[in-house]
């Protein structure tokens, strides 16, 4: 049996590697390897760096919200599939820190304050049930589906290495939404919705400046 003692280190050993740069590595090369860098002024430039960071942060979200889901969610049929969905998280992880140190820029200082926030609740959801817990996994991919399509449109033209980025995580997150209502998770109604929708905003306007 696993102790409380292990379980811990194995928590924090996770929330460094996400949240430690270059601490995570890709299982899958970045979908912006084989494109060129584009030309890009300092304001397109400063715009496509708030933009990944803004991505950047929701894939620290996503590593902790899974990461507290597994410590008390039992999740038993879908283990599996949870586990290969924070590997493709780790991608996602991994490609948009490469693409804002290739942009001249860096992750969010708030990280560690959403990591930690996104683990409360993870955790907290597994506790109530499996149901609510994988509802939280499909609300959550829903509101990043949103983000990357808003994201995709408004990226400076040229830019096709963080667009390259962006379509990926996009395949991955609607099927990992999928995966998660197809397992039983709840389908969360329009009003917690709306919630979830000014929670991501007050990420969304911190995390693409600093
Ligand atoms: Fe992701
Ligand atoms: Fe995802």
């Amino acid at each position: 049996m696993i102790s409380f003692l292990d379980k811990a280190v194995l928590q924090f050993d996770r929330a460094l590697q996400t949240l430690v740069p270059n601490a995570a590595k890709a299982t899958r090369p970045s979908p912006a390897e084989k494109l060129e860098e584009a030309d890009l002024d300092p304001n397109e430039r400063k715009h496509s760096s708030g933009l990944m960071r803004i991505n950047h942060t929701g894939e620290v979200c996503a590593q902790a919200l899974y990461a507290g889901q597994a410590t008390t969610a039992k999740l038993a049929a879908v283990r599996k599939e949870m586990e290969h969905a924070a590997d493709e998280e780790i991608d996602h992880l991994v490609w948009c820190e490469q693409r804002l140190y290739d942009l001249g820029s860096k992750p969010s200082m708030l990280n560690p304050l959403f990591y930690g926030a996104s683990f409360v609740i993870g955790a907290g959801a597994g506790l109530i049930s499996d149901k609510l817990s994988l509802g939280f996994v499909a609300a959550t991919e829903d509101q990043v589906c949103i983000h990357l399509q808003k994201h995709m449109a408004t990226l400076p033209t040229q830019d096709e290495k963080s667009k390259a980025v962006l379509a990926q995580m996009h395949i991955d997150e609607a099927r990992h939404k999928a995966m998660a209502l197809e397992a039983g998770g709840y389908e969360f109604p329009q009003p917690i919705m709306a919630i979830m929708t000014q929670l991501s905003k007050v990420m969304t306007t911190t995390t693409y400046r600093i």
